[in-house]
């Protein structure tokens, strides 16, 4: 799971979609961007997070001597997605470890790969958005956005069964 820095996203995402997602069978290796790193541990959400899973919850490369921290997930759920991160996604702008584990998600045609945006109208109006996202698309990735006005949680529905590859 990679999570950026959207708004909501400092309250709600243990409650809607990490808990949830533990509680359908599913391992987390949660990667945050930097951003919502900080917004997380201001909030205490951070800790909370911390106790869903086994692993650690990282934002940072790790150095070259240093094992790596996560398995290689076979899923990856992208949620929320800031639009900013998203556009990189799609141009393949690997700038923090959050977009260099998605990078390498989406050219792996075998992993599922989930993409949440969340977004202003205004920001969906930027005329390179619409590019991005069938550059998403074109890449299998699926698409599935989100908003504040609802539960977060459908993400999960977008999912293969956990510890499967099927829908
Ligand atoms: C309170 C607040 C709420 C925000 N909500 C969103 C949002 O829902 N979607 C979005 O794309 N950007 C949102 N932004 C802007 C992103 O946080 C900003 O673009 C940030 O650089 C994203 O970093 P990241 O993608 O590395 O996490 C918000 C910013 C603030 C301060």
């Amino acid at each position: 799971m990679v999570v950026a820095a959207c708004y909501g996203v400092d309250r709600r995402l243990c409650d809607e979609i990490a808990r949830p997602a533990v509680e359908r069978g599913w391992r987390l290796a949660i990667t945050l961007t930097p951003t919502a790193e900080r917004w997380l541990t201001a909030s205490g959400e951070f800790e909370r997070l911390t106790q869903l899973t086994d692993l650690p919850v990282r934002s940072r490369s790790r150095l070259p001597g240093e094992p790596r921290p996560h398995p290689d997930p076979r899923t990856f759920l992208f949620a929320p997605a800031s639009a900013g991160s998203t556009a990189k996604l799609a141009l393949g702008i690997a700038d923090n470890q959050a977009l260099t584990v998605l990078c390498e998600a989406l050219g792996d045609p075998s992993v599922h790969v989930s993409v949440c945006p969340q977004l202003s109208d205004a920001q969906a109006g930027h005329p390179a958005w619409p590019g991005h996202l069938a550059t998403l698309r074109s890449a299998g990735a699926l698409v599935t956005p989100v908003s504040p006005d609802r539960a977060w949680t459908h993400v999960l529905d977008a999912l293969p069964v956990a510890g499967t590859d099927r829908p």
